[in-house]
């Protein structure tokens, strides 16, 4: 498929170069053969950021950014597919972003796909390093204040075309943290005040003080990071109904992603507390997800109940060798007549 789109525009223009190769210029018909070639060696170059990276290679090992290739609910995932996730490497195996530039659908990598999404991808083009501040480390590290915005992210999380069910980005973008000028980063990389180059052997080398950084934890609910307090929940009894108020506090829309199931149950009480009903609604990633512009009012009928009690929880899927499917709590709340 992209081998015929490409191959198409360069034939057209051969066969223009051959007619009129006399006049204008012929540069933008050899674009598709400027692009760089693929880096070689990545992982050994990652394996070199430790030395003097030691604190943020070690968070980013935790993450599943550094197992994007061989997550194994990802390579299951793949095991069935005619193209083997060709077509998902450019996001779970990508080349430098800014080859394509931040924002923008990364290319695909060919080689060391297992580094996953890792230092390089984020941090260099070429030879050179960037990064949120100029600093001094390798030659000089170029200051980009793209570093603190969203964009960044989402080059991956905010694709709809070529991967809905793994986008953020649109629901976040038309979200009110957004609005109030929070991005990923913001809850998604802790800030913290330390030195960027932290290691037990190169340290002595650097006098280098302590600066307003971000922990590279990129805290997500398959590690059960952040889901408590991912909602808020207001309920009331107003006449034969419970009025239950959702607010998802994530920065997009709750749940954040294909496979997770956010669920709300009520359990109905009279006044000597025994149970006389119970309710249930669900949320999924998608048209169906709570959004993340403002609370959501909901009415369940509640008939003579006195009491109820509710609970907010997200479910994520099974995983290859476990037996069961995990049970997140996001939020509790009562509400008495
Ligand atoms: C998914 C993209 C991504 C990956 C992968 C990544 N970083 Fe970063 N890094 C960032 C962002 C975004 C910032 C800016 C944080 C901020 O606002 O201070 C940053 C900041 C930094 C800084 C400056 C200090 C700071 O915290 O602001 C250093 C040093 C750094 N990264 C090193 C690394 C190393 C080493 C690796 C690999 C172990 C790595 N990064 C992996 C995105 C990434
Ligand atoms: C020999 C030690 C050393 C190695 C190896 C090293 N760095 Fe650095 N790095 C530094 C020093 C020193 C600084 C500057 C620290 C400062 O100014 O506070 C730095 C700063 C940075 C920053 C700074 C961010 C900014 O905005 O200024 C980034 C990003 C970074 N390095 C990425 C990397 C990556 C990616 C690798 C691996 C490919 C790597 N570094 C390998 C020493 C090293
Ligand atoms: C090059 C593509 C790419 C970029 C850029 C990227 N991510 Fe990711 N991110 C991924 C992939 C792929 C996964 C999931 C891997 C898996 O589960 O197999 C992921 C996972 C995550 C997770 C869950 C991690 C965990 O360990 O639970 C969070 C949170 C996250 N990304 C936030 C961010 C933020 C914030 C940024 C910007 C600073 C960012 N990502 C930039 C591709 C990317
Ligand atoms: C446009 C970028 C992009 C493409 C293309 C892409 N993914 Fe992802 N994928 C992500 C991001 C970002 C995440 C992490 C955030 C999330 O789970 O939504 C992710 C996470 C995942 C996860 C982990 C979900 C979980 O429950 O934790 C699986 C499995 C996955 N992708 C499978 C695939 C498969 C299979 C393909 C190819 C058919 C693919 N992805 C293509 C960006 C992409
Ligand atoms: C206001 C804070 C906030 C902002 C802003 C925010 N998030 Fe989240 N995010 C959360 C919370 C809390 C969760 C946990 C709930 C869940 O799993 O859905 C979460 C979940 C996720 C997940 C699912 C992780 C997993 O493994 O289940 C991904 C991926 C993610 N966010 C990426 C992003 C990206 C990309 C952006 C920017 C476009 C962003 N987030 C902005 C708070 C935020």
């Amino acid at each position: 498929m992209i081998s015929g789109t490409m191959r198409l525009p360069l034939f057209a223009c051969l066969l223009f170069i051959g007619a009129f190769s006399l006049v204008g210029s012929t540069d933008s018909c050899f674009a598709p053969q400027e692009q760089p070639a693929e880096r070689e060696g990545l992982a050994r170059l990652v394996a070199t950021c430790t030395k003097c990276h030691e604190d943020v290679c070690t968070e980013w090992k935790g993450t599943l950014h550094a197992q994007s290739w061989t997550d194994p609910v990802f390579q299951a995932a793949i095991a069935d597919r005619p193209d083997k996730g060709e077509s998902c490497a450019p996001c779970h195996a990508p080349q430098e972003l800014m080859l394509t530039g931040f924002g923008k659908l990364p290319l695909a990598r060919k080689s060391d796909r297992e580094v996953g999404v890792n230092c390089v991808s984020c941090h260099m083009k070429g030879n050179r390093y960037f990064g949120p501040f100029d600093s001094t480390g390798h030659g000089g590290v170029d200051a980009d204040a793209s570093y603190r915005k969203a964009d960044l992210c989402l080059s991956c999380h905010g694709q709809p075309e070529a991967r809905a069910e793994h986008d953020q980005g649109s629901s976040y973008l038309v979200g009110t943290a957004a609005k109030d000028g929070q991005t990923c980063q913001s809850c998604h990389m802790p800030a913290a005040q330390r030195k960027l180059v932290t290691s037990p052997t190169i340290k002595e080398k650097y006098t280098i003080g302590e600066q307003a950084c971000r922990v590279h934890s990129f805290s997500g609910a398959r590690r059960g990071e952040v889901v408590r307090g991912a909602a808020s929940m207001i309920a009331a009894f107003k006449s034969d109904q419970l009025e239950v108020v959702l607010t998802a506090l994530t920065g997009h829309a709750l749940p954040a992603t294909e496979g997770r199931t956010v669920r709300l149950k009520i359990g109905f009480r009279d006044a000597a507390g025994v149970s006389v009903g119970e309710a249930y609604r669900a949320w999924r990633h998608g048209a169906d997800a709570l959004p993340a512009t403002g609370p959501v009012t909901i009415s369940f009928p509640a008939g003579a109940a006195q009491k109820a009690q509710l609970t907010l929880e997200q479910e994520l899927p099974k995983v290859p060798g476990r037996d069961a499917a995990i049970i997140q709590a996001i939020a509790e709340c009562e509400a008495t007549r």
